[in-house]
């Protein structure tokens, strides 16, 4: 089974979450979720109402006819959705691959539950192997990647990339993440830093991880 074989077990596997009617829920962004979506699609009765975390996973949703919900109009979410570039042992996660962390960040923290869907490449002992994306706003990047350099880290411009925010990205490679929360602490405390990928204090609550065989466990 190769990875998008694994990333439709794990989606497959995930609508098994769905277990009520009219059911209010977030949506994040990437390729796990896109096929997501998909399957979600034969249940629809179940979803009264999405919140989506990017331009593109809205564009998505509607095409297929869910209604998309803003998050300022909406209560409390009961389940958000999403993949993830690397989880650990705790349900840590490095997101931001696609571009779409903040809003993701945002979502989840509005969300009761967070259900992750990875393949087990994505299982890590240490995270940090993936680059860690910050997003700054412009005039900060090169004050934000200095900041960086001292935390450790070799941040790299991902050039032609804007945010749906508005928003640049720093790819930080290096990272040696021992203390993920600390960590994201400190890059939130640095001016000019909208949000960044290190998902540490407010992680997955659920994490469903698909084998090459396609067996799906949940840790
Ligand atoms: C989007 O910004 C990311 O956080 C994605 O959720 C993450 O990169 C996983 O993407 P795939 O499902 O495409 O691997």
């Amino acid at each position: 089974m190769n990875q998008d074989d694994m990333k439709k077990a794990v989606a497959r596997a995930a609508l098994d979450y769905l277990n009520e009617y009219d059911m209010v829920i977030g949506m994040g962004t990437g390729s796990t979720v896109n096929y997501f979506i998909d399957l979600l699609s034969s249940v629809k009765s179940r979803v009264d109402a999405v919140v989506s975390s990017s331009d593109a996973t809205t564009a998505k949703l509607k095409a297929l006819g869910f209604h998309v919900k803003e998050l300022n109009q909406t209560g409390d979410i009961l389940l958000y959705f999403d993949g993830a570039d690397e989880c650990d042992q705790h349900n840590r996660l490095i997101k931001g691959g696609g571009g779409a962390l903040t809003r993701e960040k945002v979502v989840a923290e509005a969300a009761e539950k967070f259900i992750c869907m990875i393949d087990e490449t994505k299982r890590v002992d240490l995270l940090g192997g993936f680059p860690l994306a910050v997003e700054v706003i412009p005039m900060a990047r090169s004050l934000v990647a200095r900041k960086l350099v001292k935390l450790g880290g070799q941040p790299v411009f991902r050039q032609g990339f804007v945010t749906d925010n508005g928003g640049e990205i720093l790819d930080v490679h290096h990272l040696k993440i021992t203390d993920p929360v600390t960590l994201e602490q400190e890059i939130n405390a640095i001016p000019g830093v909208i949000s960044h990928g290190l998902f540490a204090r407010r992680g997955a609550d659920i994490t469903l991880i698909a084998d090459s065989s396609g067996q799906v466990k949940t840790q």
